[in-house]
């Protein structure tokens, strides 16, 4: 059997190390694909240089054609623009979109079959642009989100408690911005919720720097976002894919009625296999964690009626 195949789009910094994170895991083949010339393939020369020390033998090439990518079971996308001094929101979305929706319809018309696993920002107006431009069902376009702001709020976690991060788990829903919900309820240190263990204002600290992961990485960088967690986190749903494990990890999915919500691209708790999203996991949510949650599935829907305005 041939072994699977991953393309990443957007040879930069999340691209560049989610390819390293899944050779270098052993899951798949991996093509790197960019707009810009030389860039995918530099870069791919020289992870494949890298396995005889590793000790992998996938394969890593890079290109800027698409037909390269043929028969593809997972395409991760990366590919966009940082938000330049000068530059709106709304502009970047807009930029954004125009580049998805061309990435994704060259790549899909050479992968019928794959499943989209979309990373570039704003994160959840990107899965609606991407669910289009692709045609494909919603349960083989899937958002990478959630489990980055529930490794950032885990690893908070286990340093506050001087834990191993291994002993942590948690939920963060809703969508991925200021307004994403963490849920101390279902995070929990052991199987104990860390509501347990932890005085509510020290959770509410950390619950906070959990909302803020990604600027607080962002203002220590200077130049650029986080792309190390990012990375991990996409490896994490490639592995539940290839490998078809039915892992329950949290994940930007179409909503047709659940949590209360239809047509909206929303973080949830979802079943990965091999057929992307097979289940999302409904939850039972407190009046308080409702409200978050409903206030951040208005900040999505808003997003999404920009993205459309923009767009007409
Ligand atoms: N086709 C292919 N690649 C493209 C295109 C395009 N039309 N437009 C831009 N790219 C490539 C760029 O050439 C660049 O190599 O996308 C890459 C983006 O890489 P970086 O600028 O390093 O950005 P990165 O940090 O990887 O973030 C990528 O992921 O987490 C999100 O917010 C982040 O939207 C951003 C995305």
């Amino acid at each position: 059997m041939p072994r699977p195949l991953v393309t990443v789009i957007g040879a930069g910094n999340v691209g560049a190390t989610t390819a390293q994170r899944i050779a270098e895991a052993g899951l798949a083949d991996v093509i790197l694909v960019d707009i810009v010339e030389g860039l995918p393939q530099g870069k791919a020369l020289d992870l494949a240089e890298a396995a005889p020390v590793v000790g992998h033998d996938m394969r890593i090439t890079g290109t800027n054609e698409y037909a390269d990518t043929a028969g593809s079971d997972v395409i991760v996308v990366t590919s966009g623009l940082a938000r330049q001094p000068g530059m709106s929101r709304d502009d970047l979305m807009t930029k954004n979109a125009g580049i998805v929706r061309s990435v994704v319809k060259q790549a899909v018309a050479h992968s019928p079959e794959a499943i989209l696993i979309i990373v570039t920002n704003p994160l959840d107006a990107m899965c609606h642009v991407a669910l289009e431009a692709s045609g494909f069902p919603p349960s083989r376009v899937i958002g990478m989100a959630g489990i980055l702001d529930s490794a950032r709020f885990r690893s908070f976690i286990a340093q506050e408690l001087g834990v191993s991060v291994t002993s942590t788990n948690a939920f963060v829903l809703g969508g991925h911005g200021d307004t994403m919900v963490p849920l101390p309820r279902y995070s929990t240190v052991g199987g104990v919720p860390i509501t347990e263990l932890l005085s509510a204002e020290r959770i509410a600290a950390l619950v906070d720097r959990t909302r803020n992961g990604g600027a607080e990485v962002v203002a220590l960088l200077k130049t650029g976002s986080a792309f190390y967690a990012p990375a991990a986190s996409v490896a994490q749903m490639v592995d539940a894919i290839i490998n078809d494990r039915g892992t329950i990890l949290p994940c930007a999915a179409l909503l047709n009625g659940e949590f209360g919500v239809t047509g909206l691209f929303v973080g949830v708790p979802v079943k990965l296999g091999r057929k992307g999203i097979e289940r999302i996991v409904e939850i039972e949510l407190s009046d308080e964690e409702r409200k978050a949650f409903d206030h951040s599935t208005d900040a999505v829907r808003e997003l999404v009626a920009t993205l459309a305005r923009l767009a007409s």
